[in-house]
């Protein structure tokens, strides 16, 4: 039996495993693929966080920046604990050896859109990989467990407690239960529901948010997704927003700047899709920066946009638009990251601890998942000393096996993926940069409608080893629930606010209120509270 089970292995997971293991828990890691396919590995530009006292900036004035950003639906008490924070924790990660580029003496920091200040610290564009390995090679050296290729199919919820998982071990085509005395969930966002219109991987698809709802778990705040203002055209792969920190210009085809590039991302974006919208192209410019600038600074970015663009951005323009890049709303956690099932806690990005609100300052992702990956190692751990359980594990394998069973039929099936794609255009047409109630009346509609024809598929290819056409079309069904849930917030939300921007409603309603979301009797209820 297990202190803690952490289920993803992100920055958010692998800092939990980390402080769990300090702290003295039994603790394991249960990872989708391979630990280190995690999508903080895609982000780029950096981590937020005031380092130095001497530079004018503050906790406080980084506080007052992201409570700006997210529209007013933050939790100051949150975002200070955050930020005040923030210090330590990239302290704590340079000791343990990432690698933060530096400016003589002092870790580097540069700016980022909408702060006050140059206090995104970053490792050349590469600040989530080196994030990553970093932590993965701490847990190594720990010996933390790992459970590799390994998808959780249900959580082990009893009287409103939970007590474990399910698994399908990917590699034997198994099916496992483990007891554990708490269970955190360090599963990602959910932009990649957006398919073929997002920054994100294909794994970003909000399985733990599924996980939860149908555990009972409260979503909130679902409805609102950042999208980011520069991703590549032709493959939606992200421009780190540390092109325009560096004084990158956007242009149309005229070649005029439109907007003020370091506003917050969401108006940003909003300015660019309006230029679309008008038939214009929109391209980022970073020629003036200058080749030995970009090569020291964002090489990454020089080579994606080689590889997917065939172009030199010290020479050329580069052709964006904005894709889906995060997910402000979560499974819904108090400061403890305690969701309202007892014993099941939630951090990172699939997550809502309300640092965020509608809509997130740049750079912030990185600091949250650290920051809150470290604090729910405790709390959870803290929970898990004062409980004891027995489950019957045998029959929860029993019970899911049979519904897989029932799904693997040697009969010819139609695929799911032809959906996938439907779903992703879908959700940017309708719950994308612009949305109105006649759009969202149809997404709910064309969702019901994709999730009866997934509903009558089967999986023909019966092999139980590897089958990731299996995992695959989990994964979907996972996505359909979090696209209801996300559909139903948005059409119930009147206003705009942050990344919400309704053509209908296009102010902001006096009162700043957070969505919640749960499954109550197979249906979905949201309200709406302060
Ligand atoms: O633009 C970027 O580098 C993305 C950073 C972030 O989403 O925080």
């Amino acid at each position: 039996m297990f202190d803690i089970l952490i289920v993803g292995s992100g920055g958010a997971g692998l800092s939990a495993a980390l402080e769990a293991k300090k702290q003295g828990a039994k603790v394991a890691v249960i990872c989708q693929s391979a630990p280190t396919n995690a999508a903080t590995c895609m982000a780029q530009g950096g981590f937020n966080g005031v380092i130095y006292d001497d530079e004018g900036d503050s906790p406080s004035l980084h506080v007052k920046d992201t409570m700006t950003s997210s529209s007013s639906l933050a939790i100051e008490k949150n975002v200070k604990d955050m930020c005040e924070g923030a210090k330590e924790d990239i302290f704590w990660l340079e000791d343990i050896g990432m690698p933060f580029s530096r400016k003589k003496d002092r870790i580097a920091q540069r700016k980022f859109g909408a702060a006050s200040k140059d206090r995104t610290a970053y490792s050349q564009d590469y600040t989530g990989l080196k994030l990553l390995h970093t932590l993965y090679d701490n847990c190594l050296k720990e010996g933390i467990a790992f459970l590799d290729n390994s998808f959780v199919l249900e959580l082990i919820v009893e009287e409103g407690t939970c007590k474990g998982v399910v698994l399908l071990d990917i590699q034997s085509g198994e099916i496992k239960a483990f007891e554990s005395k708490s269970v955190v969930l360090a599963t990602g966002g959910y932009a990649g529901i957006y398919h073929g219109f997002s920054t994100n991987g294909i794994e970003s698809t909000g399985d733990g948010l599924a996980l939860a709802l149908k555990s009972s778990a409260i979503l909130s705040d679902m409805e609102f997704v950042q999208f980011h203002p520069t991703s590549l055209k032709s493959s939606s792969v992200l421009v780190s927003e540390s092109a325009r920190g560096a004084g990158g210009f956007l242009l149309n085809q005229k070649g005029e700047r439109f907007v003020e590039e370091l506003m917050t991302r969401d108006e940003v974006s909003r300015a660019v899709f309006s230029q679309m919208k008008k038939n214009n192209s929109v391209f980022l410019d970073i020629r003036h920066l200058g080749s030995e600038f970009i090569n020291k600074n964002l090489p990454q970015e020089k080579k994606l946009i080689n590889i997917h663009e065939h172009i030199d951005p010290s020479e050329q323009l580069i052709p964006i638009s904005p894709a889906a890049h995060y997910s402000m709303g979560g499974v819904d956690v108090d400061e403890d990251l305690q969701t309202n099932v007892q014993g099941l806690f939630a951090v990172g990005e699939c997550s809502n601890v309300k640092v965020h609100g509608a809509n997130r300052l740049g750079g912030n992702s990185l600091l949250e998942i650290v920051h809150f990956g470290r604090k729910v190692a405790k709390t959870s751990y803290m929970y898990a000393q004062k409980t004891s359980l027995h489950v019957e594990l045998k029959s929860y394998e029993k019970k899911v096996k049979k519904e897989i069973d029932k799904l693997l039929q040697n009969e010819k099936s139609d695929t799911f993926f032809a959906l996938r794609e439907e779903l992703g255009k879908e959700l940017f047409e309708k719950a994308g940069i612009y949305r109105d109630e006649e759009g969202l009346k149809s997404l709910i509609h064309n969702i019901e409608n994709i999730e009866a024809r997934y509903n009558k598929l089967t999986i023909s290819d019966t092999n139980m080893s590897y089958n990731t056409w299996l995992v695959s079309h989990l994964k979907f069904g996972n996505s359909l629930s979090v696209a209801k849930a996300l559909s139903l917030c948005a059409i119930q939300r009147e206003e705009s606010r942050g990344a919400h921007y309704r053509d209908d409603f296009q102010k902001p309603a006096n009162e700043a209120l957070h969505s919640y979301v749960q499954m109550q009797n197979s249906a979905l209820h949201v309200r709406f509270l302060k």
